[in-house]
């Protein structure tokens, strides 16, 4: 039970208990920052979907408020499922979600703000007449869910698009309206593509190719590139890719058809999924929040109490230099709960190191390090290992001639716990260098086959001009990993039974034969966050 105590998380988004699942319908309305999530008031495992209701200031502390809708109406009686906000340019808030009828029939419903002069948005009106969108002809029942934020078409009209599913191709449909109540389908669809399964939680979106900061979601023009993600529904990843929207016809295509939706890019590579993004218009970003689900067994989730997290956010940037990636950084916001840090330069790491990093207690961190490889090294390898594969190579244990080195966190002084996140190069048969990106959690926790042992992980880009660095946030039973500024990410739970509390110890690591490896470390301690009820009462 020490153990299960140890797993909540200090500065994470999470309910006071029970079963958490998607992020739905964040938004910023007079001061506040809204996020409603799928939630099961009354377990620790997924049922009875309502929406959860907290707001924050700074997206990293929470105020908890009542439930905002529960299913309680015949077109949502088996669950108030996931949506999205649209802020209209007069200000009122539109909020369209699915319901799962009391036939179980996936329709999507409309619902508003009681009192759009209530910071706090406590009530919300479902719309009397709801659903205004059913599933078209040729579209099954239960494969019709998920709407997104609106944005304006080239008619001037509103246009929505909702996940669906035909044969095996993941599909995007498309509705437009004029008063948000009746809802006409275009024909064809946005995107689709073959083999590819159920689309859920479609996120449609533009981006700056500057890469300097967010749009609004009706944004359009020179120098915009559009964002489709879907989470595939058949393995439980979220893809992205980047294309053109053509707002005459209302498809997109994708930059490059061997980076489509479901076979190209994912936004992370470890546990994420039915992530959202919605427009900060405040500070002008795109925020991204995504659902970060348990690797443990059911039953722990029972005893624990709770189940599921809420990434950090992370302001989502078109990455200029590729030309191919988005960008997925924290939000700066989290650097406020930053607090000792420590910091080692240029210590030398020769093939077969572990070195142990003296900075107290290690449950709570935020890890920024760099390293450098001995070029001259490097030019001499002649060693051609191009299939590399983090989740099927032998993870940090496995040695190559350039890799895996990086670091252990979460482990204890015999390493008998030890979870790796770590660089691995492999030099190719043209020459040229790949570089790969991995968290292994093989021997991350003597829990056993209860809990995920898998390797995570995913080639990166790392450019001429750059070296391999990342940013890795720990936080008790979740690390939230970044390379290179965010062009590759990787999420895992991670479940010790030894190395906790005061045991949890952080290493360096050179686990390649044949190089030698500089990095450069700093550490900082994070104070947990305020995350508790609104003191409703005292208003
Ligand atoms: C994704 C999802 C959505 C659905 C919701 C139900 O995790 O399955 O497609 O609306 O969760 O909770």
């Amino acid at each position: 039970t020490a153990m299960f105590a140890w797993q909540r998380t200090a500065f994470h988004f999470q309910p006071e208990k029970n079963w958490m699942n998607d992020p739905d319908g964040p938004l910023f309305h007079m001061g506040w920052y809204h996020l409603f999530y799928q939630y099961n008031p009354d377990s620790a495992v997924w049922g009875n979907i309502t929406w959860g209701h907290a707001v924050s200031t700074d997206m990293i502390h929470w105020l908890y408020l009542p439930l905002a809708m529960v299913p309680d109406r015949w077109f949502d009686l088996n669950g108030v499922w996931t949506g999205s906000a649209t802020i209209l340019p007069d200000g009122q808030i539109i909020m369209l979600y699915t319901g799962d009828t009391n036939n179980s029939v996936q329709v999507q419903n409309l619902a508003y703000p009681a009192n759009l002069s209530d910071p706090l948005l406590l009530h919300w009106i479902k719309y009397e007449n709801n659903p205004v969108m059913v599933p078209p002809a040729g579209i099954a029942s239960d494969d019709f869910r998920d709407p997104t934020t609106m944005w304006v078409g080239s008619d001037g009209n509103w246009r929505v698009a909702v996940g669906s599913l035909v044969n095996t191709t993941g599909i995007v449909l498309v509705f437009q309206t004029t008063n948000f109540t009746d809802f006409e389908q275009l024909d064809g669809v946005l995107h689709g593509v073959p083999g590819t399964g159920m689309w859920e939680c479609v996120d449609f979106y533009p981006v700056s190719i500057n890469g300097l900061y967010g749009l609004d979601t009706s944004a359009y023009g020179p120098g915009i590139k559009h964002v489709l993600k879907a989470s595939m529904d058949d393995n439980r990843h979220d893809y992205y890719a980047l294309g053109e929207y053509d707002p005459v016809t209302d498809t997109w295509t994708p930059d490059d058809p061997e980076l489509d939706v479901g076979i190209g890019l994912r936004l992370d590579y470890g546990k994420y999924y039915a992530s959202k993004t919605f427009y900060d218009q405040v500070k002008k970003r795109r925020i991204l929040y995504g659902w970060i689900s348990e690797g443990d067994v059911e039953s722990d989730d029972l005893k624990k109490g709770w189940a599921s997290l809420q990434s950090i956010p992370r302001t989502v940037l078109h990455d200029n230099k590729t030309g191919t990636h988005l960008l997925l950084w924290p939000i700066e916001e989290v650097e406020s709960l930053r607090t000792n840090s420590t910091e080692f330069e240029d210590v030398l790491l020769e093939p077969g190191s572990v070195v142990p990093l003296d900075i107290g207690s290690a449950s709570q961190l935020d890890i920024v390090a760099e390293f450098e490889v001995d070029n001259e090294t490097l030019e001499a390898m002649v060693e051609a290992d191009v299939i590399y594969n983090c989740s099927t190579s032998a993870g940090a244990a496995g040695r190559g001639a350039l890799g895996p080195f990086g670091i252990l966190v979460l482990a204890d002084d015999t390493l008998s716990e030890l979870t790796p996140i770590y660089f691995y190069i492999a030099k190719d048969t043209d020459g040229s260098y790949k570089t790969f990106f991995c968290t292994d959690l093989s021997r991350s926790s003597l829990a056993g086959d209860d809990v995920d042992q898998r390797i995570y992980g995913s080639l990166v880009p790392v450019l001429d001009d750059e070296k391999p660095t990342m940013r890795v946030l720990v936080d008790h039973s979740i690390v939230e990993s970044f390379s290179q500024e965010g062009r590759a990410c990787i999420t895992t739970r991670v479940y010790p039974t030894e190395a906790i509390y005061g045991a949890a110890r952080l290493f360096l690591f050179n686990n390649a034969t044949g190089v030698n490896v500089t990095a450069s470390i700093k550490i900082w301690e994070m104070a947990s966050a305020d995350i508790h009820p609104y003191p409703l009462d005292q208003q």
